[in-house]
């Protein structure tokens, strides 16, 4: 058959792709239409559920290559040798509003990375800011739906989102970041990413260190005014994924220099603030940067949805010589990513093209499932230990064990000399250009008096107040000027 002839699922020719078949001219359709039921029934199932959050994004394939030497940090394979390359890709996204929505929105960027290691697949899923609102997973179901549509008006609603930051004063460091200049990029090529939580690497000695990740992007950090964000979210809602596209089919290939600030285990438990914070930076002082290698996007995906809608990332996707920090919040996305993706893909997620390792292949003993298309079979068995040869353990550990101690509870944070929510948003206030000040108390107080309720407003002005005493009186003078008007 000529490979220009249209057919069915099953590989038949299809007669008539036009006109549907009739019991006679003019008369009602043929269940036996097989073409027909086929082409509607498949349409029918073209969606699968959207991410819960960062439903929206574009990615791109493109590689690693380390430029300096980190071994004496960890023995992660891809990080081992300068001039390594691996391949990558990213998908970059914005969190808080439905697949419909706008790219040119105030909201975090995702900064999700597979790298295909040799060692399987490590997966860096962070976002284009260093810290987050909150710092236990426990409340993360509740902020996120203070930050998504109201149930009953369908709307992202001021009053909700305010009353969630009313009641976690260590959210105040992030609203300050978001409600700067940097809280929405003029694209994702204009930002930089950030690994935000704490990790930890080991290096062949079996020495441990924590370690921060930043992606320092190449074509310089640019923004948009909520008034630019306005019109071009208007003009072109996919702006940020016109950007990328174009600019990578054009052979402008964005890049990001890879530093890390790295901490010897040894020194976590007496630093001066929780480092497994995750609503606090390290400053650059105590933990300098370190560059680590250049990450290049040089390739678009051929097929959107089945390479960006079903790419899986997983903060529980590690190497050896990288492993997880007890920060509260990664430990808690360790399960919640995983389990997003059984739901949202299914079991066999893992098989898909853009998911699968690509340097090494997957053995193991998981077998069957929905849409299964694992080639083991015939000799290899399901099962371990076996007499056959199959796959077995290494023995060794991804990362050196860290120690734990006390009792089970649900307990917050040990105390460190500095542990409160506020001393940094303050400091990133202070760092502002006069400008930069004016912009973002214009820009919370926009949405703080939008707040219907007194109380609400009164518990997040005490944030502002308590990050900087400057800051407070600002905000709560626009505040009032706004609601008087
Ligand atoms: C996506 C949960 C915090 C970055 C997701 C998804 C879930 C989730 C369920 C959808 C996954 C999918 O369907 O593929 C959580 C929980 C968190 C948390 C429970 C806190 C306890 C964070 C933080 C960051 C982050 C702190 C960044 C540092 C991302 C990114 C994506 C994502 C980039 C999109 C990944 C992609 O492009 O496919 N998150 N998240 N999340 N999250 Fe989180």
């Amino acid at each position: 058959m000529s490979q220009r002839v249209l057919t069915t699922e099953s590989g038949a020719p299809v007669a008539d792709n036009q006109n549907s078949a009739t019991a006679g001219v003019g008369g009602p359709l043929l269940l036996q239409d097989q073409h027909l039921l086929e082409k509607l029934a498949r349409f029918n199932r073209e969606r699968i559920p959207e991410r819960v959050v960062h439903a929206r994004g574009s990615g791109a394939y493109g590689h690693f290559e380390v430029t300096d030497d980190v071994t004496d940090f960890t023995h992660a394979d891809f990080l081992g040798a300068v001039g390594k390359r691996t391949e990558v890709f990213l998908r970059f996204s914005t969190v808080a509003d439905s697949l419909g929505g706008a790219d040119a929105v105030r909201d975090p960027r995702g900064f999700a990375v597979k790298f295909y290691t040799e060692e399987g697949n490590y997966d860096l899923v962070g976002n284009n800011t260093p810290v987050f609102f909150i710092k236990d997973p426990i409340k993360f179901p509740d902020f996120i739906h203070s930050q998504k549509r109201d149930p009953f008006t369908g709307r992202q609603e001021p009053d909700n989102v305010w009353d969630f930051w009313a009641h976690s004063p260590e959210a105040t460091h992030q609203v300050t970041w978001l409600m700067g200049d940097r809280g929405i990029p003029a694209s994702y090529r204009h930002m930089n990413g950030y690994g935000s939580h704490t990790y930890q690497w080991t290096n062949s000695r079996g020495e441990s260190f924590f370690v921060k990740y930043h992606f320092k992007t190449n074509q310089g950090v640019r923004s948009l005014s909520s008034e630019q964000a306005a019109e071009i979210a208007g003009k072109d809602p996919g702006s940020h994924q016109t950007d990328l596209l174009q600019a990578i089919e054009r052979g402008v290939h964005p890049s990001w220099t890879l530093h890390v600030q790295l901490m010897p285990a040894a020194e976590a438990a007496d630093y001066r603030f929780n480092p497994f914070d995750l609503t606090k930076v390290w400053p650059h002082q105590d933990y300098p940067l370190k560059r680590v290698g250049r990450l290049v996007l040089d390739r678009n995906p051929d097929n959107v949805f089945a390479e960006v809608e079903q790419a899986a990332f997983s903060p529980n996707n590690f190497v050896p010589g990288i492993g997880p920090s007890p920060d509260k919040m990664l430990q808690g996305r360790l399960f919640a990513y995983a389990d997003a993706h059984r739901y949202r893909l299914g079991v066999n997620h893992t098989l898909l093209a853009v998911n699968a390792p690509r340097a090494t292949t997957a053995r193991n003993y998981g077998r069957d499932g929905l849409m299964a298309s694992n080639p083991q079979g015939r000799y290899s068995k399901n099962y371990e230990p076996n007499s056959y040869d199959g796959p077995v353990e290494t023995g060794r550990p991804l990362a050196a064990p860290l120690a734990v101690n006390g009792h089970t509870g649900t307990h917050e944070a040990p105390p460190h000399t500095k542990d409160d929510d506020f001393f940094q948003a303050g400091e990133l206030f202070r760092l502002m250009s006069a400008e930069e000040k004016s912009r973002l108390v214009a820009n919370i107080a926009g949405g703080l008096s939008q707040v219907s309720r007194d109380d609400v407003i009164e518990k997040n002005l005490a944030h502002f107040h308590a990050a900087d005493p400057e800051y407070g009186r600002r905000v709560e003078e626009a505040v009032r000027a706004l609601r008087e008007d």
